[in-house]
């Protein structure tokens, strides 16, 4: 049961609809019905502006940091409250660093998959770039820094996210991480690729949008 409420808090924190909210605050639009349709901060940006959407983009951040902090201090506690329960020779601190890799990927589900959104959302890569952050800082900061130069130089957002998530699959393994760590990246970066399936259709179209310029949409 302790574990469940571990994952559940993660999910919920997740789910939490920051970009809806802000649709709702700003403008009394739901935000899923503009843009690209996804309650990201570059959706945000494109129909609120950019404070709304920097505020946004912070949360969501924070929502992946707060899910990993939360986990890396709820675990260990749970496990050695319960300890009684193990074999003696069974090592809690192992079994840890695996709960809090589904605690990350709980995170990123409920950012995609809101709860309170019907089970829709954004694109889970501020989130995840948060989770990042909180694993691995310099990995979170190395990704940060790639997103940082490709969109620089081509002002496509969605772009900037996939090869981030790319950059972020090769850098975790560049560092000394646990294999859950490591695992998490690797499923946390190609859900929030796979989450970019109908931009990559766009970008291969030549048609998605660049900062600044309105989008075609899409879920
Ligand atoms: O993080 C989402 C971003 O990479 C793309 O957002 O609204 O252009 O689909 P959007």
């Amino acid at each position: 049961i302790g574990s469940s409420v571990g994952l559940l808090v993660a999910y919920l924190l997740g789910s939490t609809p920051t970009g809806y909210l802000a649709g709702k605050l700003v403008r009394g639009i739901d935000i899923r019905e503009h843009g690209s349709k996804s309650t990201g901060a570059t959706n945000v940006l494109r129909t609120l502006g950019k404070w709304p959407a920097l505020f946004v983009l912070v949360a969501d951040v924070m929502k992946g940091v707060a899910a990993i902090v939360f986990a890396q201090s709820w675990y260990p506690w749970l496990l050695t409250r319960y300890s009684v329960v193990w074999p003696k020779e069974f090592e809690i601190p192992s079994l840890v660093p695996w709960l809090v890799c589904l605690s990350g990927l709980a995170v990123l589900l409920g950012h995609g998959r809101s709860i309170w959104l019907q089970f829709t959302g954004g694109k889970s890569a501020a989130t995840g770039l948060g989770v990042l952050l909180a694993i691995s800082l310099p990995v979170g900061i190395g990704t940060a820094a790639v997103w940082g130069v490709v969109l620089a130089i081509s002002r496509i957002v969605s772009f900037s996210s996939i090869l981030a998530a790319l950059t972020a699959i090769v850098l975790v393994f560049c560092f000394e991480h646990p294999m859950p760590y490591r695992l998490l990246v690797v499923a946390g970066g190609l859900y929030v690729i796979v989450r970019h399936r109908a931009n990559i259709q766009r970008l291969l179209a030549g048609a998605e949008p660049r900062l600044g310029q309105n989008s075609s949409g899409s879920k």
